[in-house]
Parts: C-alpha cells; structure tokens; sequence
C-alpha cells in the first residue's frame, strides 16, 4: 500500500477532498466527503463510548477553542512548543531538523539530542535537502507551533489569542467545575474530542500532520503514587481499543519516549506501519500535577482536591491518552484497505470494522423495472436504524464491487422472492457468503454484527 493509491482512493471514493480544491487548494488541509465524515465520526463516537462512556468515573466535556491567553502561559505553551527549525541556505526550503536527521539516517538517533549536536550531525554528515540536494544550512531556530490571532476590533498585544495547540488545556481549566458538579472523587478521568492548531513546520503525509485536526484526548486525575500504574494502565487501554478497531497487532509497537515533554514524567506513543514507516498515531503521558500546579500559580485559584475520606487536600496528578483523530482515521484506512485475488478477478474491499463502516448496508433491486419500489420501501426501513445506500445502476457484480470498495458491511438483494415471499438475500462483504432472511429479521441481523 503506498501514500499516494490512499490519498487517490479517498478522493475518488468521497472520503477526504483537498481542501479548496477549486482553488487550487491550500496546502496540507483536507476535507472530510460523505463517506470520510461517516467514517470519523463512527471513530469518535467509538473513541467516546470507550473512554467516556463505559468507563467507570469519566465525563466528557466541550471547552471551547479560545482561551485566555493566560493558559498557554501556565501551560508552558508559550515558552516551549517549539519544534527545531533550519533553512536551507540554497533554496531557502525550510525544515524540522529531527525530521531531516530521521529521514536520512537508519540509525536510531537518540530523542534527546540537543540543537546544537542536531546542527553538527547535520554538517558533518553532510545531510542533503529534499529539496534541493545540496547541504548548507542555518543554525536551529526553535519555532512556536501556536497560531496567533486577534480578538476585538483593536489589533494590538492585549488582543492577541491562540487557536489551541492541544485540547487538554480545556480538560485542566474544567477540572474543578466538573470535579464539584458530578460529585467526582479521585480517580476520576475528563475526555474531550475537539479541533487543536498547530502550525508546523513540515506538514504532510496526506492527514498524517496537518496544521488543522482533530484530538480524542482523556485525562485521568489521580493521586501521586498512582500514577505509574494508571499510566501503564492507559497505555494497555489504547493498545486493546486498537485491536478492537481491527488494527494488526504487528503493525503497531510502542515507542517509549527519551526526550520529554516540558510537562511529563514518563511518555509513550503508539506507532503505527504507515505507508512511510513507523510513525506516532497515540501518545500516553503521566503529566504530574504539572498543569494543575500552573493554573494554580497563574490563576492564583486552588486546584486542591479534598479527600472527603482521609481530609487530605492535594493537586492531583493526570494520566492522559491522547490520539489524532485524524491520524487514527488513516491508520483505519491502510489497515482496512485490500486488493484481493480472486478465482477470476480482483476486488478492492474496505475490510473495515463494521461498527467503522460507513454504510452498514445498500439495498439493491435485482431488476429496476420490478423490484424497485420494493428496495424502496426496505431502503427507507433500514435508513431509520443505520446509515443504508441504495444502488440500482449496473449488474448487480459491479453493484457488490462498488459496495466492497467503500466497506459497506451487507448488500441486501431484493427480487422475486421480496414480492413473493417476504426474503431477501444478504450478502457479507468480507466472505461473500448470501444468505435468506425474512425482511423483518434485517434489522436485527445487522445490529447484531455491527457492534463493537
Ligand atoms: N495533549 C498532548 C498532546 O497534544 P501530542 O503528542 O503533541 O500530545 C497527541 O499530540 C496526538 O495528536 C498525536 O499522537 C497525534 O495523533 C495527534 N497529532 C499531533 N499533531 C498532529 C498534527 N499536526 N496533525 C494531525 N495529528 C496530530
């Protein structure tokens, strides 16, 4: 599977567009079609049941977008989301130095390299430019990922607001509003899925980075000497919500961090086989009571727990798991995606999680002229309970085809046995076995074999 059959099949199949394609686009944003948009938002309400719904003790809130500046502050946003940035002095191409490091080199380079060793390793090994081949570079330059924009009619430093860089913040400013109106205690967890920002240096790999997407992001609040266990916890909770997914066990491996973030104590991703290797798809990070320790000091506002058992006041420390997503949707579809050899042909099947697909089922009249009203009348029986297509153009081969190549889980036939017996044939993407059903045995059929 390469990058650019994934990039071409979801735009030829309705699921992500360039965005302002007519344009002429604007580079490394994307659209979500018809079938794109079902499919995220099937991943985050599954994201949401796990994390949210059936987890004991959790609640999901929706923090908005902007915040006081102030956060950013406490956060250490403002001071230390920078990514390491050098221009190539010949064609004035601008990179992530880890980036250029990691794509020239097998060698595992330790994470925790320092700019100036990064800027020396480049030099020394003579590092060529993607783009323009030669090796001649400005120093690092660390550069704030946080897009800024301005509030109110005057455009000066105190109107000055940022797009979130993460959704956490929004988690962390709510803890105690959501602590005192559910009658929390400790432990208790916080999920949010929202748009963050990032204004990256090297976007690209399709929805892999982009400077706009989506965050699935849980913080568990617990007490110190907790932490460990919950965070090696959560990190088992995102490897089994993978293989739930259907995702391949080998083509994903954790990768424990050596550098770490301004705000954590022990950090691991999830990596997933993309088309261009290994690459981070879900972060776990035991962040201490670092950002609740800062809001309390910025804010000047208690962030204290009280122990309604022992008496004990303290900060609470937080667990988050943390995922993309858009990055997880992509993973979703390189994993889900096959061409299969078959007796006498091939196919192009979405052997996606059902629960994932888009469409769980297209109704198909065998014959236009005949069956049609019949598949109608199914067609909008079945659309009240799940995302259903009707298709009546073409053999009913090519109909399967179109079927298989979207993920859509059961094609239900409708022909001379609808109008005469009250049967229709229902046919499994992924065996292509048919089986009869009574009409009135569909419904519970399919949602039996889409949960998850
Ligand atoms: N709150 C912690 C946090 O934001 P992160 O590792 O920077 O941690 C978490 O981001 C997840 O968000 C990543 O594992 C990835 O799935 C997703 N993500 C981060 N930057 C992204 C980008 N530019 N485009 C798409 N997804 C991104």
């Amino acid at each position: 599977m390469d990058m650019e059959k994934i990039v071409n099949y979801c735009k030829n199949y309705g699921f992500i567009f360039p965005g302002s394609d007519i344009y002429g686009g604007l580079a490394n944003t994307w659209d979500y079609g018809p079938l794109g948009v079902e499919l995220k938002n099937n991943i985050k309400k599954v994201w949401w049941k796990r994390f949210v719904q059936e987890s004991e003790n959790s609640f999901g809130i929706d923090a908005g977008i902007l915040m006081n500046p102030i956060v950013w502050q406490a956060s250490g946003h403002v001071d230390s989301f920078t990514d390491p940035l050098i221009d190539c002095k010949e064609c004035k191409a601008r990179h992530r130095a880890d980036h250029l490091i990691e794509g020239f080199t097998d060698e595992v380079i330790p994470d925790t390299m320092t700019d100036e060793e990064m800027v020396k390793y480049i030099n020394d090994n003579k590092i060529p430019c993607p783009n323009c081949g030669k090796s001649n570079y400005t120093d690092i330059r660390e550069f704030n990922l946080m897009f800024e924009t301005s509030r109110g009619v005057v455009k000066d430093a105190t109107s000055k607001v940022y797009l979130r860089p993460e959704t956490a913040q929004g988690e962390f400013v709510n803890f105690l509003n959501v602590q005192r109106t559910m009658r929390a205690k400790i432990p208790f967890g916080i999920g949010q899925i929202g748009k963050a920002f990032r204004n990256e240096i090297t976007p690209g790999n399709f929805i892999f980075r982009t400077i706009e997407f989506e965050q699935m992001e849980h913080q568990w609040f617990c007490k110190e000497g907790t932490d460990s266990d919950f965070y090696k916890t959560f990190k088992e909770k995102a490897w089994k919500f993978l293989l739930d997914l259907g995702i391949d066990e080998n083509s994903i491996r954790f990768h424990d961090h050596d550098k770490l973030s301004h705000y954590a104590k022990e950090a691991c991703d999830i990596e997933y086989n993309f088309p261009f290797g290994f690459s981070e798809l879900w972060g776990t990070h035991n962040r201490t009571n670092y950002d609740l320790g800062r809001h309390q000091e910025y804010s000047k506002k208690s962030m204290e727990y009280l122990d309604p058992e022992t008496n004990e006041k303290y900060v609470p420390y937080v667990v988050e798991s943390s995922v993309g997503c858009d990055r997880l949707t992509l993973a979703i579809l390189c994993n889900a995606y096959k061409e299969e050899q078959l007796e006498n042909d091939t196919r192009e099947v979405l052997k996606i999680h059902p629960y994932l697909a888009p469409y769980k089922v297209v109704v198909l009249p065998l014959v236009k002229k005949y069956h049609s009203d019949k598949a109608k009348e199914i067609y909008q029986k079945l659309s009240k309970h799940f995302m259903t297509s009707y298709d009546d153009s073409g053999s009913i081969g090519k109909r399967y085809r179109r079927a298989d190549a979207i993920g859509t889980v059961f094609a239900v036939t409708i022909d001379d046995n609808t109008l005469n017996n009250n049967t229709v044939t229902i046919r499994d993407r992924d065996t292509m076995q048919q089986i009869t059903l009574d009409i009135d045995e569909i419904i519970n059929y399919v949602e039996e074999r889409i949960k998850l």
